[in-house]
C-alpha cells in the first residue's frame, strides 16, 4: 500500500463495486483505492487485473491512508445493515470534508437519514444510483448522484469519465441534495418494471392470438426495435426469445418457471407513490403481475376456475397477424407513454414534497444510455421539459399526443381483446383506464365524495359555489355549510 496514492476508492467488491472499480481505473488520471470485508475478494481482483494498478487495503485504516484528500470512497456492498455498518467504519478513518459515496440500491429514506447523520461529522455523504447492471458498472452505467453540492464538485468530473455516454453526452448529472439521487433511481427501476411487464403481455398476446413461435416473435421484436420502440429492453426480449435451451431443444422462455422474481425497488417505487398520492397504476400492476406470477400454490388452486363462455380462450386466432400485431406495437409504445409519465410524475411528486429541485429533462437524458430503461424515446421526454420545464402532465406533450392519438383504436382493441378472450394484460388495461380518467370531464369522484358524506360527515366541495358542503344525511337531508375535514 502506498500512502495518499488513490484519488478514489471502492468498498466492496463484488460483481458491481469490482467492476465500477476496474471502469474508474481505466480512466486517465485515475487510482483506485480497494477494499472488501473478507480478504479474498480483494486479493482475486488485484491478481486478475494488474492492468488497473489497484492499490490494494486490507483495513479501513490502511485504506484511508491510501487516499488523497479530500479522500472520496464509493460504497458498493449488499444494501441495508452492510451499508450502515461500512458508513460507521469509515466515518472512524476519514476527516472532515471527505466524501463517502453509495453507490448500492438504498431506500431513499435511508440516504436522507445517513446524510444527516454523516454531516454532522463534517464528511460529506452522497447516495448514488447506479443502474446498468454489472456490464454498466465496467462500462459505463447511468449514475443518479444526491448529495451536496460541494461533493459534487469533486464527483463530478471522476463521475463524467467512467458514465455511458448517449449523443455525445455524459449519463451523469447531479440530480438533487440527499436521497434525490437513489429516489431517482427508485422510480427508474420502478418504471423498469412497467416496461418489462408491458413487453411480456405484449408478448403473450402475440403469440397466443398468431401462434408464432417465440424465435419468430423474435423477429417482430427486433423490427420494433428499429422504430420508435427502440430500447434495450426491446432488444434484449428478441435475444431471450431466440434463445433455444441446450438440454431440451425447445425455446429457453419454454423451460423458465413462470414466477418473476423481483428485488423490492418497484414495491418502494410504488410504496412511495401512495404516500404522495401519485397513481402510479402501470408500474403497480407491473409489481403486482410479478407478486401474482410467484404465488405457486394460489394459481394451482386457481387453475379450474370459468373463463370466458364460449370458450374464446383456447380457440382465439387473430384473422390477420400482422395487423395484430401492429396493434399490439402501437397499444405498447402508448401504455409505455404512460407508465413514463406517471413516473416522472412521482419525480416531481417527490421533488415537492422533500425539497428537491430535480431537473426532469436531465433526469431523462441521463437514462438513455448505460441504464436498462436506456431508450430512443427519452429523448422526446428531454424535448418535452425542455419546452416546457414545468410540464404537469408528460403525455399532454404534443410530441405523446400524437402517438397517443395514433393508438386510439389499436390500443382499445387489444385492451378489450384481451378481456373478452381472458388473456391478463394488467398493465396495458391499467394504463388505458389512467388515460382515460385523466382525459374525463367529469369523473364518479363526485359520488364517492357524497358517500363518504353520507357515512363519515366528510364533507364535500361543490362545482356551482365556494364553501364545504355537508347534507344532513339522517337528518332532513338538507345541505349546510361546514368546515373542511377532506
Ligand atoms: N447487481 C446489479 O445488477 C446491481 C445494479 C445496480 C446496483 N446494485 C447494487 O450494488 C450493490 C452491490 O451489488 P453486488 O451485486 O455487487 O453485491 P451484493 O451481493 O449486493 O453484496 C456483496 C458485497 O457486500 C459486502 N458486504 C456484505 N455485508 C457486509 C458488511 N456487513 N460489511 C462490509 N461488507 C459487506 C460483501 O463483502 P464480503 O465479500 O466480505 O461478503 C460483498 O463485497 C448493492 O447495493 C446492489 O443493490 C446492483
Amino acid at each position: 500500500m502506498s500512502e495518499n496514492s488513490a484519488n478514489i476508492g471502492v468498498v466492496g467488491l463484488a460483481v458491481m463495486g469490482s467492476n465500477l472499480a476496474r471502469n474508474l481505473a481505466s480512466r486517465e488520471g485515475n487510482t483506485v483505492a480497494v477494499y472488501n470485508r473478507s480478504r479474498a475478494k480483494t486479493d482475486e481482483l488485484v491478481t486478475e487485473h494488474p492492468e488497473a494498478g489497484f492499490v490494494p487495503a486490507f483495513s479501513y485504516e490502511e485504506f484511508a491512508a491510501s487516499l488523497q484528500k479530500p479522500r472520496t470512497a464509493v460504497i458498493m456492498v449488499k444494501a441495508g445493515r452492510a451499508t450502515d455498518a461500512v458508513i460507521e467504519s469509515l466515518v472512524e478513518v476519514f476527516e472532515p470534508g471527505d466524501i463517502i459515496v453509495d453507490g448500492g440500491n438504498a431506500l431513499f429514506t435511508d440516504t436522507i437519514r445517513r446524510e444527516k447523520a454523516v454531516r454532522e461529522t463534517g464528511i460529506n455523504f452522497v447516495g448514488m444510483g447506479v443502474s446498468g447492471g454489472e456490464e454498466g458498472a465496467l462500462r459505463g452505467p447511468s449514475i443518479m448522484p444526491g448529495g451536496s453540492d460541494e461533493s459534487w464538485v469533486t464527483l463530478g468530473p471522476i463521475l463524467t469519465s467512467i458514465a455511458a455516454v448517449a449523443e455525445g453526452e455524459p449519463c451523469v448529472t447531479h440530480v438533487g441534495h440527499n436521497g434525490a439521487g437513489h429516489f431517482v433511481k427508485m422510480v427508474h427501476n420502478g418504471i423498469e418494471y412497467a416496461d418489462m411487464q408491458l413487453i411480456a403481455e405484449a408478448y403473450d398476446l402475440i403469440r397466443r392470438g398468431t401462434g408464432k413461435t417465440p424465435a419468430q416473435i423474435a423477429d417482430v421484436f427486433a423490427e420494433w426495435n428499429r422504430g420508435e420502440l427502440e430500447s434495450y429492453l426491446i432488444e434484449i426480449t428478441a435475444e431471450v426469445l431466440r434463445q433455444v435451451d441446450a438440454d431440451t431443444q425447445k425455446p429457453l422462455v419454454d423451460v423458465i418457471l413462470d414466477q418473476a422474481g423481483a428485488k423490492g425497488t418497484g414495491a418502494w417505487t410504488v410504496q412511495t407513490a401512495l404516500s404522495l398520492g401519485v397513481p402510479v397504476s402501470g408500474i403497480a400492476e407491473a409489481t403486482f403481475a410479478r407478486s401474482l406470477s410467484s404465488h405457486a400454490e394460489q394459481r394451482e388452486v386457481s387453475r379450474g376456475l370459468p373463463g370466458p363462455a364460449d370458450d374464446a380462450q383456447s380457440n382465439w386466432t387473430v384473422e390477420d397477424p400482422e395487423a395484430f400485431i401492429e396493434k399490439i406495437r402501437l397499444a405498447l409504445y402508448a401504455s409505455k407513454i404512460v407508465a413514463y409519465s406517471q413516473g416522472f410524475d412521482e419525480i416531481r411528486a417527490g421533488a415537492a414534497e422533500y425539497d428537491w429541485k430535480i431537473d426532469l429533462g436531465a433526469v431523462s437524458k441521463i437514462w438513455r444510455g448505460g441504464c436498462i430503461i436506456r431508450a430512443q424515446f427519452l429523448n422526446r421526454i428531454a424535448e418535452a421539459y425542455d419546452t416546457e420545464t414545468e410540464l404537469p402532465v408528460l403525455l399532454t406533450a404534443p410530441y405523446f399526443v400524437e402517438a397517443l392519438q395514433r393508438a386510439q383504436a389499436a390500443w382499445r382493441e387489444v385492451v378489450a381483446t384481451s378481456a373478452r378472450v381472458g388473456i391478463p394484460a394488467p398493465a396495458f388495461s391499467s394504463s388505458l383506464a389512467y388515460y382515460d380518467g385523466l382525459r374525463a370531464d367529469r369523473l364518479p369522484a363526485a359520488l364517492i365524495q357524497g358517500q363518504r358524506d353520507f357515512f363519515g360527515a366528510h364533507t364535500y366541495k361543490r362545482i356551482d359555489k365556494d364553501g364545504t358542503f355537508h347534507t344532513l344525511w339522517s337528518g332532513d337531508r338538507s345541505e349546510i355549510e361546514a368546515e373542511d375535514t377532506h
